[in-house]
């Protein structure tokens, strides 16, 4: 029996809609209420929790926040009182969004569903800083990501797909970007003396982002084999993103010991490598210090510090760079630029904000992004700056922060870009795992009911 059966005769139904079913349209798309609390990250510290309401539902973001933060990044606001979470808590940011931009967003009576760019503008304009210093970007972010989600719900479209049609640089269909997992932890996010902070790998040679996944977890294994098998089980212990971090303080160690896990895992050729050395962390003056987490200091010039990436990039399967020079020290990015054979991603360097890309362009100091949202502040200057960098022909990398949540926002993201990579931690932890789980729901999602989807592979794009 159809529904015909049971509705009885036909009904002819009116061409525009009368105006209660206008005004219940319209309740579906504005927002009724903003609210926000104070919740833990993944290191413990407080972060902010938005929550918003409109017709269709209620919609939750938390904010993440970095550990090796850039000078040019967004002001995270913290309460800065020591008797209090040791200063982190969040509650000026809490306040913010329930008293300030809350009740004048709702006032606005904005459009969800077509109107994220103008929130975002709003909210810039309320604050009334470049740095978003005065409600704090940590405030601002989590109102943005929970209005694109309550926009993508209005448009009964799944968050990736919104995020797509807002960037409308993506015409190739949609592409399941490559995992960068962080599988040894150095720098700022483990105890170790190891001055690199990232060294990730890269199932480049995957068919799919499950078979990525699968190849991303059994070399993780395989590590954790080796490095007990080398250094004894209490060096198995993992940092701030899931990676571990054994005892261990040249990158030569650390590729060595991924090199191994990846013959034993039965994938070579197919896992490359990436690494981000997080270089401001250990800038010192004019010179690099790959010592700086030890008593030993070890100094490296300029020339020195590029003449190690060319005999590293020389010896492993190296496929991306990030951050391997300060974020001030143009002259050597632009030198190590004009050989360098790999994606060369800027992350302090440019803190997602497109008035940095423009400088980087100018110095044509390097050749692709990292894109984290709480370094800009709202989804739509993020978006803002993936379409710059894409003019500019870089690549986009999205990625997670070291101190993270369950919040799984930069999967959809990642898709609705079209960046073709993201990192996201090692495949460990649940808030890493928790976006790499959520790209496998949305590859298998793409697969039975959209159609058309690669896998980005060695292209690392789009
Ligand atoms: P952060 O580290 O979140 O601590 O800044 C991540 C990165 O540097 O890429
Ligand atoms: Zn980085």
């Amino acid at each position: 029996m159809d529904s015909q059966d049971i509705l009885g005769p036909a009904i002819t139904i009116p061409p525009s809609r009368t105006p209660a079913e206008m005004a219940c349209v319209y309740a579906s798309n504005i927002i009724s209420s903003i609210h926000a609390a104070q919740r833990l990250d993944s290191r413990g510290k407080p972060t902010v929790k938005v929550t918003i309401t409109t017709g269709k539902g209620k919609f939750d973001a938390i904010v993440p926040s970095g550990a090796s933060k850039g000078d040019y990044e967004a002001l995270e606001l913290r309460d800065g009182d020591p008797a209090f979470y040791g200063g982190n808590g969040v509650t000026k940011a809490v306040y913010n969004v329930e008293h300030v931009i809350g009740p004048a967003l709702i006032e606005q009576k904005f459009d969800v569903r077509t109107d994220l760019s103008k929130i975002d503008e709003f909210m810039r304009k309320l604050d009334g800083t470049k740095e978003k210093s005065n409600l704090g970007a940590n405030a601002i972010l989590g109102v943005s990501m929970a209005c694109a989600r309550a926009a993508a719900a209005a448009r009964d479209e799944p968050l990736y797909e919104f995020l797509r049609q807002q960037t409308g640089v993506t015409p190739n269909g949609y592409t399941l970007p490559v995992p960068f997992f962080n599988v040894l932890n150095g720098g700022a996010h483990s105890g170790n003396t190891m001055a690199f902070q990232e060294f990730m790998i890269a199932p480049v040679g995957a068919k799919s982002i499950t078979q990525a996944v699968q190849m991303g977890s059994e070399v993780y294994q395989e590590l954790k084999n080796v490095i007990k098998k080398q250094f004894g089980g209490a060096a198995t212990g993992i940092g701030d993103e899931g990676g571990f971090a054994p005892p261990i303080r040249h990158p030569a160690e650390a590729l060595d010991l991924l090199t191994t896990a990846v013959k034993n895992a039965g994938y070579e050729g197919k896992v490359k490598f990436g690494i981000d050395p997080a270089a401001s962390e250990f800038f010192r003056k004019d010179v690099y210090d790959i010592g700086f987490k030890s008593e030993r200091p070890e100094p490296l010039s300029r020339k020195d510090f590029m003449g190690l990436y060319n005999k590293l990039l020389k010896d492993y399967p190296i496929v991306l760079l990030e951050d391997p020079f300060a974020q001030d020290d143009w002259e050597t990015w632009k030198e190590f630029n004009k050989t360098c054979p790999v994606e060369l991603v800027g992350d302090d360097l440019l803190a997602t904000n497109i008035e940095r890309l423009a400088l980087a362009k100018e110095h044509e100091a390097c050749n692709s992004m990292l894109l984290k949202i709480n370094q800009i502040g709202t989804i739509s200057e993020a978006i803002a700056a993936a379409q710059k960098a894409y003019s500019y022909g870089w690549r986009v990398f999205v990625s997670h922060r070291s101190g993270e949540t369950t919040d799984d926002f930069i999967a959809d993201l990642a898709v609705g870009v079209g960046a073709g990579h993201l990192k996201s931690g090692s495949p460990c932890r649940g808030e890493r795992v928790v976006k790499y789980n959520r790209l496998m729901d949305i590859e298998d999602e793409i697969a039975h009911r959209r159609g058309g989807h690669v896998y980005a592979g060695e292209k690392l794009s789009a």
